[in-house]
C-alpha cells in the first residue's frame, strides 16, 4: 500500500466515523419536537423537609417571644404551635378550631391550656379535652424544629 492509498483509507474511515454525528447535528427540530411534547420534569425539592410534606409556619424566635405561633394560612386549616409546658424541648401543633362550634381556641400560657373564648371549652397542650362543652380533641399535626424554623406536616 502506497502513501496515496493509505491516505484514501484514512479519509474514508474518518468520514464513516463522523457520519452519525453529522446526521444528528443536522436534525435539531426532531429533538426539539420531542422535548416540547413531554412536560418538563418537576424541579428537584430544595429541602428534604419540604419533600417530606413539612412547611415552615414560623421561627423558634417568634415561638419563644410570643409563647405560640398561630398560622391561619397553613394548607388544610389553621395551625397553632406551642412549647409543651411539661417539657419545653417538645413542641405541640394543633388545629385551633374548637370542636364544639368552630371558634378559634387560644393558648393560655399561665394556665397551660387552650381555652375557647366562645363557651369556655378547655384543651390540654396535646389537644385533649379537659372541659366541655367540647367532647372531641383538637386535631393535631406532626411538628419539628430545624434550625430557627418551626416546621409542620400538613395532614
Ligand atoms: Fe368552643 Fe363552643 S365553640 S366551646
Amino acid at each position: 500500500m502506497n502513501r496515496r492509498e493509505f491516505m484514501s483509507w484514512v479519509s474514508v474511515g474518518c468520514m464513516a466515523s463522523f457520519l452519525p454525528v453529522a446526521i444528528a447535528a443536522c436534525s435539531p427540530n426532531e429533538q426539539a419536537q420531542t422535548e416540547s411534547s413531554n412536560p418538563p420534569p418537576p424541579p428537584p425539592p430544595t429541602d428534604s423537609s419540604e419533600s417530606e410534606g413539612f412547611e415552615a409556619v414560623g421561627t423558634v424566635t417568634e415561638l419563644d417571644e410570643n409563647g405560640a405561633i398561630l398560622n391561619k394560612e397553613f394548607p388544610g386549616g389553621s395551625v397553632l404551635v406551642i412549647r409543651n409546658p411539661e417539657d419545653a424541648a417538645i413542641v405541640n401543633a394543633v388545629n385551633p378550631t374548637c370542636t364544639h362550634e368552630g371558634c378559634t381556641v387560644e393558648w393560655n400560657v399561665g394556665e397551660s391550656k387552650y381555652i375557647c373564648p366562645c363557651h369556655d371549652a378547655e384543651y390540654s397542650a396535646d389537644g385533649t379535652v379537659l372541659q366541655g362543652p367540647a367532647t372531641e380533641s383538637l386535631a393535631t399535626y406532626t411538628v419539628k424544629i430545624e434550625g430557627d424554623s418551626v416546621l409542620v406536616k400538613s395532614l
